[in-house]
């Protein structure tokens, strides 16, 4: 039986409609007025509403989510989003890693992070939250955290050399184990995706990894646009697949909300990946099934 899982991202689903003043003095500012200005109408509930029961009538058994739940990180859009994802379903079987937006100022854990903990834990007990480690049914999940704070106008992320360095083993651990190995954080990890004020800053040494190591497939967001691309590794090519926003109308040039629904088969080389876009019709207020690819996977 395939083994299925879902990937969404940068939903912003919180409301700024209530910030108060004193938490605006600094770089959410300018994130504020962009919410203002152009988010609080691209990024709707009901999309997401109606993304939850799409949802809930698939048979996916673990959901990624690649950042950006917040707009501008405010204590009180951690809480909004934690009860979000409380509704959304259980932590087991949902994962998150955090997005620039999330990180727009450094906060204490206690009063961020810490609202989604369950929801970026890893299957075991580990000295550090990411990289996160989940493993379903012949499946790594395996998440990246490149969400830190940035100058004014800037949305960069970074990984770091300790996240980078953690990151090899679990994938050359996962590929003796015969796992399908999925590789997902926030920022595009190929060049030339993402203008440079938004790039990953250590990409290139991401990159390096992969290429030596190998995954199965690559998840990322931040782009707000649904795109494909491949990365040419030592053990052949590797999907690198984005998802738009989950909450978008497309109102500014942006895609309109749309995910993808992942089902794995093992094969005799490898596996088969099933890929299922599920793309937000306006009018109907639904999602709706886009054409289903097949991709033949190699054991690398
Ligand atoms: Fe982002």
């Amino acid at each position: 039986m395939p083994q299925s899982f879902a990937h969404i991202s940068d939903p912003h689903l919180t409301s700024l409609e209530n910030a108060s003043p004193r938490h605006l003095l600094s770089k959410r500012l300018l994130g504020y007025i962009s919410w203002r200005r152009k988010r609080r109408a691209e990024h709707q509930s009901r999309v997401l509403q109606a993304l939850q029961k799409d949802l809930e009538n698939s048979d996916t058994q673990q959901l990624l989510i690649t950042g950006d739940l917040t707009h501008i990180g405010l204590p009180e859009e951690f809480e909004q989003a934690a009860r979000w994802l409380r509704e959304l379903g259980d932590p087991t079987d949902i994962v998150l890693v955090p997005g620039n937006h999330d990180a727009c100022v450094k906060m204490p854990w206690p009063d961020s992070f810490a609202h989604w903990q369950a929801y970026m834990d890893s299957d075991q007990d580990r000295a550090e939250t990411f990289p996160s480690l989940r493993v379903r049914n012949g499946i790594a999940f395996i998440g990246l955290n490149s969400a830190c704070p940035s100058a004014p106008l800037m949305a960069t992320g970074t990984l770091g050399n300790r996240q980078l360095s953690r990151l090899a083993p679990l994938l050359e651990e996962a590929a003796a184990e015969g796992l399908f190995r999925v590789v997902f954080l926030h920022h595009p990890p190929l060049p030339d995706i993402e203008k440079w004020r938004k790039r990953l800053t250590d990409a290139a040494a991401l990159r390096e990894i992969l290429v030596e190591l190998g995954a199965e497939l690559v998840l990322h967001g931040h782009a707000h646009r649904a795109r494909q691309h491949t990365l040419e590794t030592r053990a052949g090519s590797v999907l690198v697949a984005a998802a738009p926003s989950a909450s978008a109308l497309g109102l500014h040039g942006a895609d309109i909300a749309a995910y993808s629904r992942y089902a794995v088969s093992t094969t005799e080389g490898g596996w088969e990946l099933d890929i299922e876009g599920r793309r937000y019709n306006a009018q109907c207020q639904r999602f709706e099934a886009l054409p289903i690819q097949k991709i033949p996977v190699r054991r690398k």
